[in-house]
């Protein structure tokens, strides 16, 4: 397959070739785009038969479900059963913006989609090329994360042409994404509001406006907790070529630490990398180094992590050691994705 590559600047936008992507999506086709989170890969999330392309393309578990994507509020009705009240508080708040939720489906909505469950995850995104762009599809736009399934997920487009060059039709290159790491995944169906996946609103920010919040049990870090209810989160997922170690406690014993490992990798003969942040990554002589952000704002953290991770790999690193931060704000969603990438393998410093 001939997959077109298309530049769009997101503060200028040429709106005659939005319309012209999102007639691609509408009857049938596989666009890729820019959202505030992550590169999404679009499909008409109405029609059964693209949204399989979708699968294939992306080699994603069939037991995996989709976001369906929307531009208005409006749009939520005919795919949902019922809106409770602490959706309506949520999205009031969030959207647009990186935060998806889970309510029971209609029938309108393909059971691929929903890999079979009765519930469907909505998501309505803040970036001004994905909502053009679902404006424009006229449907709600079915969109996972435009990777090769278990990649670190795509921030910028290049990495979605790596991935998905020949298995697409379009891909618009919108530049750099802002937040770096998916949207927040909560289910609303129940008596208290569940995250099922840190993302780019906050527990904290969440705790602000509604009462009841728990997290999955199976997403605090811990994999003996039980199955994640969303199930995307069970798979190794954000897995670099490269094998990560995380190095977690105070800052200076965890430089210290990964100086050492650093060292006697390399005199094993292994191509070592090493995931630092502006604080630490003068003090590392050893290793191929990166900085991914800055460590008081985990927010910068989030923008460079899945790039690094890819960028390791093009280097031919063998082993990642990284530096583990606090879990709280976005630290909570930069350290659940490094846990996976890492396999869970952690060392106290
Ligand atoms: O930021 C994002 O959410 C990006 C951009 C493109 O919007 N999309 C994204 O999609 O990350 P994906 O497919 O990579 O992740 C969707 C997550 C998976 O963990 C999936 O299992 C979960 O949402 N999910 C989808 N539908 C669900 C449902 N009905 N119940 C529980 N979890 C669900
Ligand atoms: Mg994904």
């Amino acid at each position: 397959m001939d997959t077109r590559v298309v530049g769009i600047d997101p503060h200028n936008i040429d709106h005659q070739q939005l319309k012209r992507a999102g007639a691609l999506i509408r009857d049938g086709g596989l666009v890729a785009f820019p959202t505030e989170t992550v590169y999404g890969l679009g499909a008409n999330g109405l029609d059964a038969d693209a949204v399989g392309r979708i699968f294939e393309a992306k080699g994603r578990p069939p037991d995996n479900p989709l976001i369906l994507h929307i531009s208005c509020a409006g749009e939520l009705d005919r795919l949902v059963k019922e809106v409770p009240q602490r959706a309506l508080t949520l999205m009031d708040r969030f959207w647009p913006g990186p935060l998806t939720l889970i309510f029971k489906k209609s029938y309108l909505v393909p059971e691929t989609v929903t890999a079979g469950l009765d519930t469907v995850a909505i998501r309505m995104p803040s970036h001004p090329i994905a909502m053009n762009l679902i404006k424009y599809a006229g449907v709600p736009v079915a969109a996972p994360s435009a990777n090769i399934s278990g990649k670190p997920s795509p921030t910028r487009a290049a990495h979605v042409i790596r991935d998905l060059s020949g298995r697409v039709d379009m891909i618009i290159d919108g530049g750099d994404v802002t937040v770096g790491l998916e949207s927040t995944v909560a289910e609303v169906t129940g008596e208290e509001v569940v995250i099922l996946r840190p993302g780019g609103i906050t527990l904290e920010q969440i705790r602000e406006v509604a009462r009841d919040v728990a997290l999955d049990p199976a997403i605090e870090g811990d994999i003996l907790r039980g199955v994640p209810k969303a199930p995307g989160m069970k798979y190794t997922h954000y897995s670099p070529e490269a094998d990560v170690i995380i190095i977690e406690g105070h800052t200076q014993r965890v430089v210290a630490a990964i100086e050492r490992m650093a060292q006697q990798l390399q005199e094993q003969g292994k191509r070592v990398g090493i995931m630092a942040t502006e604080q630490t990554e003068a003090l590392y002589r050893h290793g191929l180094v990166i900085s991914v952000g800055d460590r008081e704002d985990p927010s910068t953290i989030a923008a460079g992590l899945f790039a690094a991770l890819r960028e390791f790999d093009a280097l031919g690193i063998d082993v990642i050691l990284a530096e583990g931060i606090e879990q709280k704000g976005v630290g909570l969603a930069v350290m659940n994705r490094l846990l996976k990438a890492a396999a869970y393998h952690v060392i106290k410093a």
